[in-house]
């Protein structure tokens, strides 16, 4: 069944749909490559505040969990009953704190919300420092959002809890790269192999600044762990330099080939894959960046070509490629709430509240 106004994906051999029609199959993970639980189980007791904490391994099972949580019912078996989640969101959101209060949700975990600073004592002048403190006696993890980078080592001072940072300024955002891998994966699930051919290699195109970009710099990071599967990244930025000092020293040192370019129609006819971003946060504001690059359902697309955007979008992106087979941005949001589900039950060590039949992980016993 494919839904009215949204068919992002063709039935062939590379992207088969899942079975209501509408993103890619998540089975596809699965297929002779059961879960490896021991890998998994790093992350118990474990806060997640950079990317930088994964490796190729542990992003992979990670997906491969959320593919199986994405294509199995298990509410039944209540994984997070008993546990509070805490949402701290002290910037605004759509997607990120409510895909994780979905996810908390759908597991039967409960949750405590924080939807603006201004409900805090930071409207009276406390401390992060303080707050994280008061959260060890509310909850069992916080997931917390800042408008400041420094926010997330603020409140880690007193917290005693696992913390996963859903984004801090223009600093990271982990969990927005799992689900943009997790979306990558599900739609072409040879990248995640060590041998890719050159045939199926992609070129990605990075609409965005990567050094002053959250998402994009997690994108980013994590894509270094699949330079298998990477002909090349073109980084496309109205700033003489977007990826700073750092990104591009990581970016040398993986042996990917990559250029910088001012203008998208140089390369956008060759692109597998498009990342697209416009939001820059700053302190308390953003400001758009790099948002005279726009694409729509006329832009010179390849026909295979895939488009990301972690959202929101403003006009970089436009309504025209919601219904085309070019959209991917719809599943990554989408896919989101299954990578924060199989993140909280491995932080939680919740492993065993899943039914065993349908969920069969490989403990390597
Ligand atoms: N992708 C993302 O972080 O979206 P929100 O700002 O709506 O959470």
């Amino acid at each position: 069944m494919v839904k009215d106004g949204l068919v992002p994906h063709n039935t062939t051999e590379e992207n088969p749909l899942d079975s209501e029609g509408l993103y890619p199959d998540p089975g596809r993970l699965l297929r002779e490559d059961p879960i490896d639980l021991n890998i998994l189980k790093r992350l118990v007791g474990q806060s997640i505040l950079s990317v930088d904490q994964f490796d190729k391994a542990l992003v992979l099972e990670v997906c491969k969990f959320a593919a199986l949580l994405e294509s199995t019912e298990i509410a039944a078996n209540h994984p997070l009953d008993g546990k509070i989640i805490i949402t701290a969101f002290f910037e605004a959101s759509t997607r990120t704190r409510l895909s994780f209060e979905s996810a908390v949700l759908r597991l039967d975990g409960k949750i405590i919300s924080i939807p603006t600073g201004m409900v805090t004592g930071v409207a009276k002048g406390e401390s992060l420092s303080d707050i994280g403190e008061m959260f060890n006696a509310y909850g069992d993890l916080v997931v917390i959002r800042h408008t400041e980078t420094t926010a997330v080592e603020e409140i880690s001072r007193n917290l005693r809890l696992p913390m996963i940072n859903a984004g801090n300024g223009s600093g990271e955002h982990p969990t927005q790269a799992l689900a943009d891998w997790f979306a990558i994966l599900k739609w072409k699930p040879r990248l995640k192999e060590d041998r890719v051919s050159e045939a199926h290699q992609i070129h990605l195109g990075i609409l965005g600044t990567p050094g002053s970009m959250r998402a994009v710099n997690s994108f980013l990071r994590t894509t270094l762990l699949f330079r298998s599967g990477i002909r090349r990244i073109t980084i496309v930025s109205e700033m003489a330099d977007p990826l700073g000092p750092e990104l591009e020293g990581l970016l040398r040192e993986s042996g990917i080939a990559f250029q910088l370019s001012n203008d998208i129609n140089e390369v956008l006819s060759d692109l597998d894959v498009i990342y697209m971003n416009s939001i820059a946060f700053l302190g308390d504001s953003y400001k758009t960046l790099d948002s005279r690059y726009k694409l729509n359902a006329d832009s010179n697309l390849k026909p295979d070509a895939v488009v990301l955007h972690p959202l929101a979008r403003l006009d970089e992106l436009d309504p025209t490629l919601d219904g085309t087979h070019h959209n991917l941005y719809f599943t990554q949001a989408h896919g989101a709430v299954f990578i924060r589900q199989a993140l909280l039950i491995s932080i939680l060590n919740r492993f065993d509240r899943l039914p065993q039949k349908e969920i069969p992980l490989n403990t390597g016993n």
